[in-house]
């Protein structure tokens, strides 16, 4: 096939890299899209780097032998960890989401103290601080795990009083340390905007990665001359690893939009 016409792979731990979908589709609707969710291992922001590396190297060569054009890792902690291994394994292009979230970041604060909230994995790995401190080391960065935003999002309570005292319960202290912007370095945590940006100041900007890769994806699409253009429909193709009923229901909240030809596969 063309190069052109081939399809944007794009993979998470599961449900949540809908939300990175989500902006890709809005960016460039004419692009055909494969996306799996690697549901019956989720969640991978618990597990060891050996773990998060191996589960991430299957779904990749899953996804490559789909005959992609360029491959987005959606999720957090496997951008965090395996990016590296996966891009010595293909030979088209990856994206991660913690370089776009952390450049953003750079980019918005104002007092230089920024806050980075994500995974345990994404945040022992320290790599969206490695990242802000690679363009610029004068800016001090916060870092705080949020464990308990994934399963609340997966549930469905993104707003009322139980989403909004645990995200009191993490970020008051964040708060205190008076940040400017904050990134939400977790597939999931967009969903919670709401709730977040009530309890933080007004003045802090929250940094959602997800908008800030299809922005990228778009450049290097543009750049390496892999820009579908108008012609034809865009394909949606949906794959999990365990049965797909649940993942339609939550997915589609996430994504907005139905989800309709979906697979479950083995890897
Ligand atoms: N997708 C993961 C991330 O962005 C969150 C869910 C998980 O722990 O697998 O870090």
């Amino acid at each position: 096939m063309d190069n052109k016409y081939r399809p944007i792979g794009v993979f998470d731990s599961g449900i949540g890299g809908l939300t990175v979908l989500k902006e890709i589709i809005k960016e460039m609707p004419n692009e055909s899209t494969i996306y799996l969710g690697d549901t019956a291992r989720v969640p991978y922001g618990i597990r060891s780097p050996e773990t998060v590396i191996r589960y991430s190297l299957e779904n990749t060569h899953f996804l490559y032998s789909k005959d992609i054009k360029l491959l987005v890792v959606a999720c957090n902690t496997a951008s965090s960890i395996s990016l590296d291994s996966i891009r010595r394994t293909v030979s088209i292009p990856v994206v991660g989401v913690i370089e776009p979230g952390a450049k953003a970041a750079v980019r918005t604060t104002r007092n230089k103290r920024v806050g980075v909230i994500g995974t345990e994995a994404t945040i022992r790995s320290s790599s969206y601080e490695k990242s802000i401190k690679s363009v610029d080391r004068d800016i001090e960065v916060y870092q705080l795990p949020c464990p308990l935003f994934v399963p609340l999002v997966e549930e469905g309570w993104v707003e009322g009083e139980i989403a909004t005292m645990v995200a009191e319960k993490y970020l008051l202290d964040m708060k205190d340390i008076g940040i400017d912007t904050l990134v939400l370095g977790c597939t999931h945590y967009p969903l919670l905007k709401g709730v977040i940006s009530k309890v933080m100041d007004k003045e802090v900007t929250l940094i959602d990665s997800a908008v800030e890769v299809a922005k990228e994806i778009k450049e290097i699409l543009e750049t390496s001359d892999l820009k579908k253009g108008y012609q034809g429909g865009a394909l949606r193709e949906f794959y999990v690893t365990d049965l797909p009923e649940r993942f339609v229901i939550v997915g589609e909240r996430f994504l907005g939009s139905s989800i309709e030809h979906i697979e479950m596969i083995k890897l």
